[in-house]
């Protein structure tokens, strides 16, 4: 792959995305080569979390490329959303529990790609920021409908309006990011989160983020009934099995997620 280097220690995948030299903006061949790793990493029953972080010492990914979107016509621009809403789409749903590692700028698409993700780990430096009505045009990678559904309609409004960068403490204020680190220790402390994750009983982990996902699109009568589903479907593993066993005889759980 050109533009994405992938990597994987003890069930953790690292996702890099590597356009150091523009700040890791998404050209459409990295939002192709980002969908075929999710694609590959989506369906491996080993691995259990993915983190996914930008190269360089600046930027997680500064938006879309805007060098090569500059010349698009009304359909082109449409096929474009529709291509990186795909992919982070798949991000969303994949069984795995994806850390975004905010590495610097997460600006427009780069802000978007981190909110597809299950949880944000900003380090001290990120800045988070939808720039996109400077350009003439509007976050087009599902950012009007992930920023409101994390921060609230109004937050959400502001920033996408006014198009302020906010700083990793402002984007923890507001729940974009989930946790603040020093720099240096960004990737240390997106792996500790996996990993502590990875002690718990997956099945479990896995159908929690569906049901929250999901259930979010749902009216919620419809989004009890799929929780009491997802819910009962734990029952059928030995994982529920050796959790609760676990519990009962005052040992800790060995999971072995099936
Ligand atoms: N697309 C293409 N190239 C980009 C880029 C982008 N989004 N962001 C940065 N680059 C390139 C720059 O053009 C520059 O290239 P050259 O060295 O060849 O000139 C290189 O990366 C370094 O950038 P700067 O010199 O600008 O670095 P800086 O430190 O002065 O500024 C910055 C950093 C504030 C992030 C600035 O680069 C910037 O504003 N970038 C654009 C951010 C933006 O508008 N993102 C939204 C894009 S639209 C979008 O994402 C739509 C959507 O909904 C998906």
């Amino acid at each position: 792959m050109e533009n994405i280097i992938f990597k994987e220690k003890d069930g953790v995948m690292f996702i890099t995305i590597n356009r150091p030299k523009a700040l890791n903006a998404l050209n459409s061949s990295t939002i192709e080569e980002l969908g075929q790793v999710i694609s590959n990493v989506e369906k491996r029953k080993d691995i259990k979390t993915v983190i996914i972080t930008g190269s360089g010492e600046k930027a997680f990914v500064a938006g879309a490329d805007i060098s090569e979107m500059h010349t698009l016509n009304a359909i082109e621009g449409r096929e474009l959303a529709r291509k990186a809403q795909k992919v982070f789409s798949k991000i969303e749903h994949m069984p795995q529990i994806v850390i975004a590692a905010v590495n610097g700028y997460a600006l427009g698409g780069g802000c978007e790609l981190s909110m597809a993700c299950d949880i944000r780990v900003a380090s001290e430096r990120a800045i988070f920021g939808q720039p996109e009505v400077n350009l003439g045009i509007l976050p087009g990678f599902a950012g009007t409908q992930r920023l409101p559904r994390l921060v609230g309609k109004g937050v959400a409004k502001e920033l996408i309006f006014t198009t302020d960068m906010i700083d990793a403490k402002r984007a923890y204020e507001i729940g974009l990011a989930n946790k603040v680190v020093a720099h240096e220790l960004l990737i240390e402390e997106s792996e500790k989160m996996a990993r502590k994750i990875m002690t718990k009983g997956m099945f479990g982990v896995s159908l929690a983020k569906a049901a929250i996902n999901d259930g979010m699109n749902m009216d919620t009568e419809s989004a009890y009934k799929y929780e009491a589903d997802m819910f009962g479907l734990c029952f059928a593993t030995e994982d529920q099995k050796e959790g609760m066993e676990a519990f009962l005889n005052k040992r800790k759980a060995n999971f072995k997620n099936f």
